[in-house]
């Protein structure tokens, strides 16, 4: 009697998938804006939606908005999970994401249509707000989730545009009666493209996920007197446009200091009133420091609010930091990331070990149950990008091994 033929999964209904998803909140140069809760990120839903629908699995929607698709339809019992988020940057790619949910989705399809019956139910999610482009925190939807925000605080968070939460999901109509927090899953494992160049240097193809680094978002406001650029002497100057660039060298030469893993962004910087020949009253800008190390993220945490004192005192403006986002360095559960290394070493891959640069949900579903993730090459490291690309071979080749992690996880066992 010969084995029984593995699973693999249909790449075309894959990538006509990601295309169709990509084709909502298009940029027109490769790349996609669907910001969480806006009328884009809504469409992108209702595709997703729609397509769980079509194979037959129980959509569940829960009060922050995040969407779970069940197999069997009539499970009650915790299901193997995967998932990830539809939600992109501005500037978004189609991968980030969307591959997480869409591959997903295309395993358990795969699994349903074979005619398998998995022992314990499997169930495809995305989560709301990954991001953080819009709302802050990032990854509000997979935290309220498992618990570690409550529902009303989310629901409040003013977007940056000066939209609530809570209203633009009654608006786009994604507030369902699925209880939040929700039960944890048996397990989760979330594909994800790498978003940085480290596999692609490697010439390897699946990235193991040991873990996320830590990440710190401040948004700092500073305040001066603003006044005419032409007749204001330079020593009689309190400018927040100064203070603003000081920052941002600040941190750039604090992370070159600290050395790898350290990392520092400056992403949003705005000027008031942001006219040619006015010594600005206000400056805002968001600082994004990350690190694997927690006691190092601290640090350079305490060296910027160091600096900023500092620099208040000697432009004599008032400097004011807000924390947008805080979240520890997290490891992902052994056993699973074993897993997922054996898995994929068992379809001749190669690859590496290595801890995820980004935040992804499954750092927030590391908090409840046995997690991992399984990361792809991204092309010239890029992302955040409309140009981020991965191999289609590649984005297949993941998308086989979340399949296979699935199957064992969920005592599939091939017909
Ligand atoms: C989410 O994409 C992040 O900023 O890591
Ligand atoms: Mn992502
Ligand atoms: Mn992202």
């Amino acid at each position: 009697m010969s084995a029984p033929r593995p699973l693999r999964v249909s790449w075309e209904r894959l990538e006509g998938r990601l295309e169709a998803l990509g084709e909502i909140g298009s940029t027109g140069d490769g790349g996609c804006a669907r910001l969480a809760l806006t009328d884009a990120d809504k469409e992108g839903r209702d595709l997703v939606v729609s397509w769980m629908e079509d194979l037959g699995l129980r959509v569940d929607i829960d009060g922050i908005g995040n969407v779970v698709g069940t197999w069997p339809p009539d499970a009650t019992e915790q299901p193997v999970m995967t998932g990830s988020h539809i939600d992109t940057v501005r500037t978004g790619g189609r991968y980030d994401g969307n591959l997480g949910v869409l591959a997903g989705l295309e395993a358990i399809e795969t699994i349903v249509t074979s005619g398998a019956r998995p022992e314990h139910p499997l169930a495809v999610g995305f989560f709301t707000n990954e991001e953080g482009s819009r709302f802050a925190p990032d990854m509000f939807g997979s935290l309220v989730f498992v618990g570690g925000l409550p529902l009303e605080e989310a629901l409040d968070v003013v977007a940056v545009d000066g939209a609530v939460a809570g209203d633009e999901l009654e608006r786009i109509g994604y507030i369902g009666p699925m209880p939040c927090p929700a039960r944890p899953p048996r397990a989760f494992v979330e594909l994800h493209i790498e978003q940085g160049p480290v596999l692609e240097a490697g010439g390897e193809t699946i990235g193991v996920v040991t873990g996320v680094q830590g990440i710190s978002w401040q948004e700092i406001t500073i305040t001066g007197q603003s006044n005419h650029a032409g007749t204001t002497p330079m020593d009689h100057r309190h400018d927040p446009s100064f203070a603003a660039a000081s920052i941002t060298t600040f941190v750039r030469a604090l992370a070159t200091e600290l050395g790898p893993p350290q990392v520092a962004t400056v992403g949003r910087v705005e000027l008031h009133p942001n006219l040619v020949n006015v010594v600005p009253a206000r400056a805002t800008l968001t600082v994004d420091l990350r690190n694997t190390d927690e006691h190092v993220l601290q640090g350079a945490e305490a060296r910027l609010a160091a600096h900023c004192e500092d620099l208040a005192e000697a432009e004599g403006v008032i400097i004011e930091r807000k924390t947008l986002a805080r979240f520890e360095p997290v490891a992902f559960d052994p056993e699973m990331v074993d897993r997922v290394e054996r898995v994929a070493v068992a379809h001749g891959h190669r690859v590496r070990r290595m801890p995820s640069g980004a935040g992804h949900d499954a750092q927030m579903l590391a908090r409840v149950c046995p997690t991992s993730m399984i990361f792809t090459p991204s092309i010239g490291g890029i992302s955040h990008n409309p140009a981020e690309r991965t191999h289609p071979a590649d984005l297949e080749a993941g998308a086989n091994v979340l399949l296979d992690v699935l199957c064992e996880l969920a005592g599939v066992v091939a017909p």
